[in-house]
């Protein structure tokens, strides 16, 4: 069950911390004194529903669990969407998709009872964009990422994975979203730790990926954001903390191409992260229904948000602004910011 993590902060000092308006600037430092101070307005969380050019995704990442745990949050999910209203039009399936053995791989009956039945298609019916996690690169004794690529192929499920990585732009009328699907399972070299039953990504792989992610971006922008997502956490403040190899490889280019957001899971938590000039917001939504992990860097360390909790993650994207939210189990919005298209970020 989901434990919070309560920041050792006075709820006073947290709220005023929460409410903040933080503008990127090409001219604020390049290396990492997190925005922590600022000053600016508290713009209302207003549901998105009342405008017609709306479009609302929802995220989960480390889900596939099949227990009672991946119950909870599927249910709360359910929930939230019925009760505020919400046409789900995309959900991003954020890696960790499928814990332990799935012996029958495309035709395993997991597939059924811990996605189609566990995010029904009468209540999402939607795209699921999915990614791998390292869970789904895992041999026991079969690796299930060739299955989810296969089982994206059956006709009528909504599973969509049309390749290793991907790019692809939401909602499919009048796009507001380029989204690109990245695999952050990195090759693990020399690191006999990281080893084991899992494996990854070949050194020829990173490197077809990095040259075609750089081709995806150097392309002219469609649409008013631009949304990267990969499993791993490039900066986390959990257990697996930043990443060397993805802060070398990609954070550099979202850096140069102002990418909008970075979606991961890995760490079992929910976390959006912001950094002085930077114009990429971090957020991290690993909360759906895998064991939690403690949080290692307090938010108010480097935030503004890390908890240990059981959650998804809900956006909404107009022409000219989005809103992120992290939801708990009990569809409380417990954190929540927008993001202009010229990256202001505003803590509601
Ligand atoms: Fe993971």
């Amino acid at each position: 069950m989901a434990v919070r993590d309560h920041p050792d902060i006075p709820a006073v000092s947290r709220r005023r911390f929460l409410k903040q308006t933080f503008a990127f600037s090409a001219l604020a430092a390049v290396t990492s004194p997190l925005l922590r101070c600022g000053s600016g307005s508290h713009t209302e969380d207003q549901h998105p529903g009342n405008d017609a050019e709306a479009a609302d995704f929802l995220v989960i990442g480390d889900w596939g669990t099949g227990d009672d745990n991946q119950a909870l949050v599927a249910t709360a999910m359910q929930r939230y969407v019925t009760q505020q209203n919400i046409t789900t039009g995309a959900m991003l399936m954020i890696g960790d998709n499928f814990y332990t053995p799935m012996d029958d791989g495309a035709n395993d009956r997991r597939w059924q009872t811990q996605f189609e039945q566990m995010y029904p298609a009468g209540v999402f019916n939607c795209p699921a964009y999915a990614i791998p996690g390292n869970h789904d690169y895992e041999y026991l004794p079969i690796p299930k990422y060739p299955a989810e690529l296969e089982y994206a192929q059956k006709a009528g499920t909504r599973w969509t994975m049309p390749s290793q990585w991907y790019r692809a732009t939401f909602p499919t009328a009048k796009p507001l979203v380029t989204f690109l699907a990245l695999d952050s399972n990195m090759p693990f070299g020399n690191d006999v730790t990281r080893k084991g039953t899992f494996y990854c990504m070949t050194e020829q792989q990173r490197l077809d990926q990095l040259a075609w992610l750089k081709d995806e971006l150097a392309k002219p922008l469609t649409t008013p954001f631009l949304v990267a997502f990969g499993h791993h956490p490039i900066y986390s403040n959990g257990m697996y903390g930043d990443s060397p190899i993805l802060m070398q490889d990609w954070d550099p280019l979202l850096r140069s191409f102002g990418v909008h957001v970075y979606l991961c899971g890995h760490d079992h938590d929910l976390q959006h992260l912001e950094f002085a000039g930077h114009p990429t917001s971090f957020v991290l939504s690993g909360g759906g229904g895998a064991p939690l992990y403690r949080i290692l860097t307090d938010e108010s360390v480097r935030g503004p948000y890390a908890v240990q909790i059981n959650g998804f993650s809900h956006v909404t994207v107009t022409p000219s602004l989005m809103t992120l939210r992290h939801v708990d189990l009990n569809g409380n919005v417990v954190h929540a910011f927008t993001k202009t298209t010229d990256h202001k970020v505003t803590i509601l």
